[in-house]
Order: C-alpha cells, then sequence, then structure tokens
C-alpha cells in the first residue's frame, strides 16, 4: 500500500506570511524519511499555497513518486510537460473553494479529459483520475484513457454511523469495478488517523492520498520540541 503525503498545508503556513519557511520541499524530504512512498502538491490556478518553484525544486529532489495534482486547463498541462512529474492526478478546481470539494465531472468532461489524457500520456507520464465513488464515474474512467482514479473519501470521512457504512461499501464497490476494468485504484480526501484503517482494508486498492491530517498531526507532536529549542536559546547564561 502506497502512502503520498500532501505538503500543501506546509505551503499554506508559509503563504500566510509570505515568507520562506516552513519550506514545503524539507517538508517533503522529512516525509521521506518518515517512510512516505509519495509526495503530492496541487499547484493552483490562484498559487495560494505551491509555488511553480517549489514544484520545480521537488521534482529535483523527490526521488519518490512526485504527484502533481492540478486541473485539466492549458496552463497546467503545458507545466506537466515541462516538470514531468512521476504522475499527475486531474482534479476539479474552484477558486472561491477551501479544498477540493468533489470528484471530476467525468461524464460531462469526458471528450476534454480524453485529449488532456492523451497529451499528458504523450510525455509518458501515468494520469489518475480523482472521481466521486460512483460507478459509472469508473466506467467513464475507463473511457478516457486514464491509467488510474482516485476515489474521493470526503463522504465517507464527514459521514457518521449507517451513513458512513453505507459510503464506505461506495468507496469498496468503486475499487472492484476499477480493478475490473484494470484501472489501478487509489483513494484520499479526508483521511485520518480514526478512519483510515478501514479504507486501507479495501482489497486491491494501490495507494492512498493523505495530507490534512498528517500535517495537522506534525505540528502538534512537533511543537514541545520547537518550544524547547527556544526556551534554550532565550536562556540567559
Ligand atoms: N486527494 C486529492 C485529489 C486532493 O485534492 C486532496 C486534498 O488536496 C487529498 C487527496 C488529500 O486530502 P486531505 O488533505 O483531506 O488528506
Amino acid at each position: 500500500m502506497i502512502l503520498g503525503v500532501n505538503v500543501d498545508h506546509v505551503a499554506t503556513v508559509r503563504e500566510a506570511r509570505k515568507t520562506f519557511e516552513p519550506d514545503p520541499v524539507m517538508a517533503a524530504t522529512l516525509a521521506v524519511l518518515g517512510g512516505a512512498d509519495g509526495i503530492t502538491v496541487h499547484l493552483r490556478e490562484d498559487r495560494r499555497h505551491m509555488h511553480d518553484r517549489d514544484l520545480r525544486i521537488l521534482r529535483e529532489v523527490v526521488q519518490h513518486e512526485l504527484n502533481l495534482e492540478m486541473a485539466a486547463t492549458e496552463e497546467m498541462v503545458r507545466i506537466a510537460l515541462e516538470v514531468k512529474p512521476d504522475m499527475v492526478t486531474l482534479v476539479p478546481e474552484k477558486r472561491e473553494e477551501l479544498t477540493t470539494e468533489g470528484g471530476l465531472d467525468v461524464i460531462g468532461q469526458k471528450d476534454h479529459l480524453k485529449e488532456v489524457i492523451k497529451r499528458i500520456h504523450d510525455a509518458n507520464i501515468p494520469v489518475s483520475l480523482f472521481i466521486n465513488p460512483h460507478i459509472m464515474d469508473v466506467d467513464v474512467s475507463r473511457e478516457t484513457g486514464a491509467d488510474m482514479v482516485e476515489i474521493h473519501t470526503g463522504l465517507y470521512a464527514n459521514a457518521k454511523g449507517k451513513r458512513r457504512e453505507e459510503e464506505l461499501h461506495r468507496v469498496r464497490e468503486s475499487v472492484k469495478i476499477a480493478k475490473r476494468q484494470s484501472l489501478a485504484a487509489n483513494a484520499g480526501h479526508g483521511l485520518n488517523y480514526f478512519n483510515v484503517k478501514s479504507i486501507a482494508e479495501i482489497e486491491g486498492i494501490r495507494g492512498l492520498y493523505i495530507g490534512h491530517s498528517i500535517i495537522s498531526r506534525a505540528v502538534l507532536v512537533g511543537i514541545e520540541r520547537a518550544v524547547r529549542e527556544m526556551k534554550e536559546l532565550i536562556k540567559k547564561p
């Protein structure tokens, strides 16, 4: 099971002061030291967290799977072809959203996605589609020529009780159909230390892509040491 760690939030903290720290590239190398199999970054149209420079440096530094999450726009395709990540995950993108809120409209955008995937494939870069856990969306993903799908686990993560079971079932079924269609099946969004196990146990799943909960935990488990080091520095002789 692959763990791809999304380090966008590190850049979000940096951008809160428009300074040089914390550096998402350093975070990525430490994540790899911790066992991450890959690093994911979402280069958004408004560059609110990751910048083009971050992506270029990450391409040089990350020897593991570098996954570029991006909208299927002309600008992003051009950047992907230039930087050559190890894989591209196509996601829908709205300026006003806090995070990627839903899967791609693969049915409505089928022809456009097909064309974009072909261009990315011409550069030998595999493509994953971030989709809702609907059987129809998995079927159409296959027709676009994508190599992989990433099943959106956001609804599962937010649901409680019986609803959660239903959402888990949807994710499970989507993975099953994807495998049947020879599509590699990943999952991600909203996964955390409490809800990840049921998803990780799904038969045939290739990898999980997680950001928010890992970066959140990193802040908490690191704060004690950070304060201790500052106290040490300001201590009078
Ligand atoms: N997968 C995709 C396609 C995403 O857009 C995101 C969020 O950037 C994630 C996974 C990670 O989600 P989270 O930050 O909730 O773990």
